[in-house]
């Protein structure tokens, strides 16, 4: 039987996706996904028909594998076409996790930084999020007040999931000759525990595929080994590009991520 959404509470409606209560459950949420694409701050703002659906497929088959390489994530299950269910927040990190391995976007205005600098270890920026304020970037004793303000017991915990999450997505992906460049996480307190939550669809990363078999990443700067002009991610968007090419790259990443459950 399909869910009833109009006889459940609306918790939450943001840009991309709406939360309702679970009325068999208060411990998990409904999360169901939209059709809405936005970029700049919601500056640009854009329904995609189709786009709700290729991002649920995404998502589920992300945090699927996720789930299955031990990671702490509000990820329980997809129970019909658009709908996750997760486990509900006790509170939220008001923070965006931004962490890099090749340096492309915003990070190529500081100074002289040339786009394809590969990045090891990783680097992170946490933003605060907030649309008015265009998240600004926050100092480390900062973060560890804000989480530990939260009731969690460490932020480096955060820091370690983070790394981790990036490292497990890049070795996928990468068994798919595509470069995870970047990558956008969000994280709450479930049960006292640092969690993974939110989304991870086309417009939490970049994507970028190989220039060749067997590219050498191991350079200073990776560019050349690397096919930015055939990006699968939401920089399409950003850039212009028009929304059925949107929509068929977002169809690309969720075939791509289709194959994560073939993977050990
Ligand atoms: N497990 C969860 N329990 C409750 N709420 C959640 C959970 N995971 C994500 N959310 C919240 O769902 C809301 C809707 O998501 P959406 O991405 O559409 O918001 P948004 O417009 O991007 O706003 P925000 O900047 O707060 O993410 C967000 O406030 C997000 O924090
Ligand atoms: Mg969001």
């Amino acid at each position: 039987m399909a869910l009833d959404f109009q006889a459940m509470r609306k918790i939450n409606e943001g840009k991309t996706k709406i939360i309702y209560a679970n009325p068999d459950d208060p411990q998990t949420v409904y999360m169901v996904f939209k059709d809405d694409i936005t970029a700049g701050d919601g500056v640009q703002h854009d329904i995609i028909e189709g786009k709700a659906r290729v991002d649920w497929r995404t998502n589920r088959d992300i945090f699927e594998y996720l789930n299955r390489k031990g990671v702490l994530t509000h990820y329980v299950g997809s129970p019909e076409e658009k709908v996750s269910l997760v486990r509900k927040l006790d509170r939220k990190i008001n923070l965006e996790a931004v962490t890099r391995r090749v340096a492309a976007g915003s990070i190529l205005k500081w100074g002289d930084m040339a786009e394809g600098k590969r990045f090891d270890p990783l680097i992170t920026q946490f933003h605060y999020k907030d649309d008015p304020l265009h998240d600004p970037m926050l100092d480390e004793s900062y973060i560890r007040f804000m989480v530990h303000s939260k009731g969690a017991r460490e932020y480096s915990e955060m820091r370690k999931i983070n790394d981790r999450v990036f490292e497990i997505l890049e070795e996928a992906f990468s068994r798919f000759n595509i470069q995870l460049v970047d990558m956008k996480l969000e994280y709450g307190i479930i049960d006292g525990e640092v969690t993974l939550i939110d989304e991870i669809t086309g417009g939490s990363f970049r994507l970028w595929p190989y220039a060749r078999k067997n590219p050498d990443l191991n350079q200073e700067n990776v560019l050349a080994e690397l096919d930015p002009a055939a990006r699968l991610d939401k920089d399409i968007y950003r850039m212009g590009g028009g929304l059925d090419s949107v929509q068929s790259k977002f169809e690309a990443i969720a075939e791509i991520t289709a194959q994560f459950k073939t993977l050990p």
